[in-house]
């Protein structure tokens, strides 16, 4: 008998991904929204006993950074309470919690990148709700692991890559914050790293429980390497998209011609948002590089290959 894991959020950027990356690892139970509601925290518990889960992959999350701000309530629910549950169902029988948060559980006033043990200071509810989520599952005593990745986007579902492209076929020009950095990382990329992380912890062809090493356990940080702005990162979105182009013979969504010309950079306050964001995202990379060796890839190349992905 193989491992059973249980994915949530099977359809959002990362989820989709790992419906992918995870299956050859086990036996896989992917749910979307409609099948696994984690408002309903008493069919999140009954969800996995029924599987008999071993290891839940928590992708799910209420991720509306700017409406979490009248949300606040349903917000602490999916990203507190939701992934609590997860993790008190789970200690009952000895599984593994994987769960993923955010950069936005720092307030961004660190000039170099932060690393897991650096204070957090959330500057939204978005923010405040997972790093309530954090501190609520490790308070529980259950194996987990805490992934906290940036700036996440793919070549579906709703982000950053494409209101860009979206933006670009409408106008000449796009303005563009300049002022806050992080690292534009891939959902494939983080799906992968996370199926590398479980290699290691499962053994193969055995019906055991994973029991990770303490260090292989608590909070990692999981991101592209490098550093750019929204505004460099859009820039980059139209050229490498036009790059593709200029070989792709296709006339789909991601074969049509932008007008967009340029990329005009503003600063945050030219571009008020209800929620306020960290100027500072950079987490490093080094503590999952130490323990699971896990080499994560430049920012730029990994766009670059989303992008063929899409066109091709
Ligand atoms: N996106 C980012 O830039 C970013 C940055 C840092 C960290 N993260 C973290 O990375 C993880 C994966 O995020 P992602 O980028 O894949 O986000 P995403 O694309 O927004 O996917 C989140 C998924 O959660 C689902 N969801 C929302 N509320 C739910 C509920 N009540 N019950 C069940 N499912 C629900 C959504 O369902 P619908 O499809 O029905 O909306 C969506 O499929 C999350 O923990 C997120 O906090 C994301």
């Amino acid at each position: 008998m193989s491992a059973r894991l249980l994915i949530t959020g099977a359809n959002g950027q990362v989820g989709w991904h790992l419906q992918r990356t995870l299956s050859p690892l086990g036996t896989v139970l992917a749910l979307s929204r409609d099948q696994l509601d984690l408002a309903d925290l008493d069919s999140v518990a009954s969800t996995i006993r029924d599987f008999g889960a071993q290891i839940v992959v928590n992708a799910a999350a209420y991720t509306a950074v700017d409406k979490a701000e009248s949300e606040p309530e349903l917000a602490h629910v999916v990203n507190a309470l939701a992934p609590a549950r997860m993790a008190a169902e789970l200690a009952k029988t000895g599984g593994l919690l994987i769960h993923y948060s955010t950069d936005y559980v720092f307030d961004g006033s660190k000039e170099d990148a932060y690393a897991e043990n650096d204070p957090t200071g959330p500057l939204n509810v978005y923010g405040r709700t997972k790093l309530e989520g954090e501190q609520a599952i490790a308070a529980t005593g259950c194996g987990h692991i805490i992934l906290r990745t940036t700036w996440v986007y793919d070549v579906r579902g709703k982000n950053f890559l494409r209101t860009v492209l979206r933006l670009a076929r409408e106008r000449e020009e796009l303005r563009m914050v300049s002022d806050q950095f992080g690292a534009p990382t891939w959902a494939r990329t983080i799906a992968e790293a996370t199926a590398e992380i479980l290699v290691q912890i499962l053994k193969p062809g055995s019906s055991e429980i994973p029991r990770a090493t303490p260090e292989q356990t608590g909070v990692f940080h999981l991101t592209a390497a490098g550093k750019t702005s929204w505004a460099e990162f859009a820039d980059a979105i139209i050229k490498e998209y036009e790059d593709c182009c200029s070989w792709a013979a296709d006339t789909s969504e991601y074969g049509a011609p932008l007008m967009a010309k340029r990329v005009v950079p503003i600063t945050s306050d030219q571009y008020p948002t209800p929620a306020r964001r960290p100027r500072n995202s950079v987490l490093s990379n080094a503590k999952v590089q130490s323990v699971y060796g896990i080499a994560m890839p430049e920012w730029r190349d990994q766009l670059r290959l989303a992008m063929q992905d899409a066109i091709r």
